[in-house]
Parts: structure tokens; sequence; C-alpha cells
């Protein structure tokens, strides 16, 4: 079982190398964010209560993220593999993503950190949403999320190399040139 962190600031390209990943290696994507665009857009009571913290640019609350996480990472049998995307946010997070595998006789096999530059983020973000109408995606929510990756994600970083686990990535450049440097790590593995 190949399990991989994606992880990186807004905007950084987790979900586009996942999907590129899933393509070419078959792993499952768990993506947070869309699970809780999902739940959003079928107006469920979860969708409801992501609204709040989402439009505020603020993390939703672990206990609730981490039961989430849980259940779909259930819902996948026989699965190859694993790319989660958005996922761990926090230490807390961090914590119950190892002792979820550790229970089921797993691990994370890699965490992969795309590093980008913060003018870039912007530039990409409000593109996407001038393109999409991604709700988060106005410049003053941005700042709110990058604050928050600040403060609470970031320091991830420093959890996953003493775990043994991290790997850099330029996040800048092309999609493909990107990719390739993932194929590597993943090849190694
Ligand atoms: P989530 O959906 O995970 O958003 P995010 O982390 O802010 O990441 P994005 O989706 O904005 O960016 P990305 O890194 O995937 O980049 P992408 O490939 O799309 O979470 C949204 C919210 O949900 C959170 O703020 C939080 O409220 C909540 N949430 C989610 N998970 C949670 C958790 N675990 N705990 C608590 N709360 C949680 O690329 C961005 C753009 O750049 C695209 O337009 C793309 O085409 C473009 N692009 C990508 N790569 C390149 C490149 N190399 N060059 C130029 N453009 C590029």
């Amino acid at each position: 079982m190949l399990n991989i962190v994606i992880f990186g600031a807004p905007g950084s390209g987790k979900g586009t190398q996942s999907a590129r990943i899933v393509e070419k290696y078959g792993l499952n994507h768990i993506s947070t964010g869309d699970v809780l665009r999902a739940e959003i857009k079928n107006g469920t009571e979860l969708g409801k209560t992501a609204n709040e913290y989402i439009s505020n640019g603020q993390l939703i609350p672990d206990a609730l993220m981490i039961d989430i996480l849980a259940s779909v990472f259930d819902s996948f049998k026989d699965s190859k593999g694993v790319i989660f995307d958005g996922f761990p946010r926090t230490i807390a997070q961090a914590e119950a993503l190892k002792k979820m595998l550790d229970e089921r006789g797993q691990e994370v096999s890699i965490m992969l950190d795309l590093e980008v530059p913060e003018d870039e983020l912007m530039v990409r973000l409000i593109k996407r949403g001038q393109e999409t109408g991604r709700a988060d995606d106005n410049e003053e929510t941005i700042k709110k999320r990058l604050v928050v990756y600040h403060s609470q994600t970031a320091p991830l970083i420093d959890w996953y190399k003493n775990d043994g686990k991290y790997l850099h990535i330029n996040g800048l450049g092309t999609m493909d040139g990107i990719f390739a440097d993932i194929c590597k790590a993943v090849e190694s593995l």
C-alpha cells in the first residue's frame, strides 16, 4: 500500500498533481476540500457547518475532520493506496492519521511538500476564482487561508521531517516538470 500525503499552501498544486498521480499509479484520492465542497453543494448539515469555516478561510474542527477522513478511508477496499490531499492540516490530524494507519498495519509512505512562493499562490488562486467562481478564492479569504496555513499547517513540515517521511518538491514551474519530480519520488519507494 502506498499512502502519499500531498502537502502545501493553498494553490500550491496539490489537487492538480493528485489527479496526475491517481491516473498514473491507480491510487484512490481523498481531497478533504472536495469532500466538504460536495457536502456544501448538497446542502447537508455538515455542508452548512463546513461553509461557515471555509468562507472565513478557517479550518474545520479537528474532531469533525478526523471522523470524515476515517469514513472516506474505510470506503476504499482492496486499494493499491491512497493520496491524501488537504489532510492532515494540523498536528492533531497528523497524529490521528498515523494512529488510523497503524491500526490497519499501514503507514504514510511519503509526504510531498509542494513549495511555491506566496505571490505566485495569490496569482494562481485569484485567477482560479475568476475562472471558476470558487467562493474562497478572493483576495481577503486567500490572505486568511495563508495565515492559517502558516500558523496551523506549516508546523507539519517539521513533524514529517522528524517522522522521516518528508520530501521537498519545488512547486514552481511547469505542471509536467513538477509531476516528473513527483514520479521520481514515488518510484523510489
Ligand atoms: P482545499 O480544497 O484543500 O484548499 P487548499 O488547501 O486551500 O488548496 P487549493 O484547492 O486552493 O489548492 P491546491 O494546492 O489543491 O492547488 P490546485 O492544484 O487546485 O480546502 C479548502 C478549505 O476546506 C480549507 O480552507 C478549509 O476550510 C477546509 N478544509 C479542507 N481540508 C481540511 C482539513 N483537513 N482540516 C480542516 N479544514 C479543512 O492549483 C491551484 C490553481 O493553480 C489551479 O487553478 C491550477 O490550475 C493552478 N496551477 C497548479 N499548478 C500550477 C503550476 N505548476 N503552474 C501554474 N498554475 C498552476
